[in-house]
């Protein structure tokens, strides 16, 4: 290991986070007995100009008044460039900010744009005597964002988890495509000709190098990947079939935009029992190894080692959070 220790961000179960609009009360009880694990209450892209206020006073009034149970919550404030942002977070953390766990940031640019963030909450949270901190999500979404991204992973000792905007990010660096996480089949490679003089095309991830960069500055940051929206929902196995790659590239979660999407999101995210029992047994291996003064053994006819415990622990941790 590098002699630079990461600190982990707080452990919270992030597989599932579902977007609420603020301007729409009526989904927010329902968004409270739902099996989410992270809700954001929207007041960005989700609520229209002349709903910002409504949304914001919904959202205070939701906070105090709503029991969410021990769900980890959220707000979306608008963006740094707009005039909404500074009485999202005033409002919001003055008047609602004990029952808030996370401020999500969207858009962001530049490292000071967290600070800037930053010092806001901060004297609010100050002035009212707040004994919690509260944590900042921060969505990439942006050419510049991306560019940045590892100065603001690094920004706030505040930052929990990076979102990746695919929506924001498609129109930011111009990508071609129309649906929300979607694929777009002219990225593609096409197969030599087989005997035939047949040849295929196969789609390939055009998110894929954005979602591997944000992933990397997060882990070395200690916070949590987050892959972001998949817009069509009636599409369940496109939206498993996204999240299961956000998985596999180290993503803890992924984005709600429909409640039919929690379940498919939790399902995906959390190990299951087969991997859990293997990590036990590569965990009882190992033991057993160390004991005899051997670093690594073969476990049915694989090689464990060190880094194989260290995966396992992983997994081990995060049934345990889910079993909680
Ligand atoms: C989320 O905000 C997105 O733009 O995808
Ligand atoms: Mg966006």
């Amino acid at each position: 290991m590098s002699f630079h220790s990461i600190d982990q961000a707080p452990a919270r179960l992030n597989r599932s986070e579902l977007a609420v609009p603020g301007s729409q009360p009526g989904m927010f009880e329902k968004a409270a007995k739902s099996d989410v694990d992270v809700i954001f209450l929207d007041l960005e892209d989700a609520v229209a100009p002349d709903e910002k206020e409504q949304a914001r006073r919904n959202i205070i009034q939701a906070l105090n008044d709503i029991d969410w149970g021990n769900k980890t919550m959220s707000v979306r404030i608008n963006g740094l460039d707009t005039h909404y942002m500074y009485r999202d977070v005033v409002d919001v953390v003055e008047q609602a900010g004990e029952r808030l766990d996370l401020i999500m940031i969207p858009k962001v640019g530049t490292a000071a744009d967290v600070y800037a963030v930053d010092m806001l909450v901060t004297q609010i949270e100050d002035a009212k005597g707040y004994k919690k901190r509260i944590g900042f999500e921060h969505i990439i979404e942006t050419a510049l964002g991306m560019q940045n991204v590892s100065e603001i992973a690094a920004a706030s000792k505040r930052n929990e988890s990076l979102h990746f905007g695919v929506a924001d990010y498609a129109a930011s660096t111009r990508a071609r495509t129309t649906i929300i996480g979607g694929v777009n089949p002219d990225y593609s490679v096409l197969t030599d000709a087989d005997p035939e003089g047949g040849r295929q095309s196969h789609w390939g991830d055009m998110w894929h190098y954005a979602l591997a960069r944000m992933v990397v500055a997060a882990r070395a940051n200690g916070l949590r990947p987050i892959d972001g929206p998949f817009g069509d929902f009636q599409d369940p196995d496109g939206y498993k079939a996204a999240a299961k790659r956000a998985a596999v590239l180290g993503c803890e979660g992924k984005w709600a935009i429909h409640p039919s999407q929690i379940a498919l999101a939790n399902e995906v995210m959390s190990p299951s029992d087969a991997e859990v029992n293997k990590a036990q047994r590569i965990l009882v291996a190992m033991a057993e190894a160390e004991a005899d003064g051997k670093g690594a053994v073969s476990l049915g006819g694989r090689l464990i080692d060190y880094a194989s415990i260290r995966q396992a622990e992983v997994l081990v941790e995060k049934a345990s959070q889910i079993a909680a």
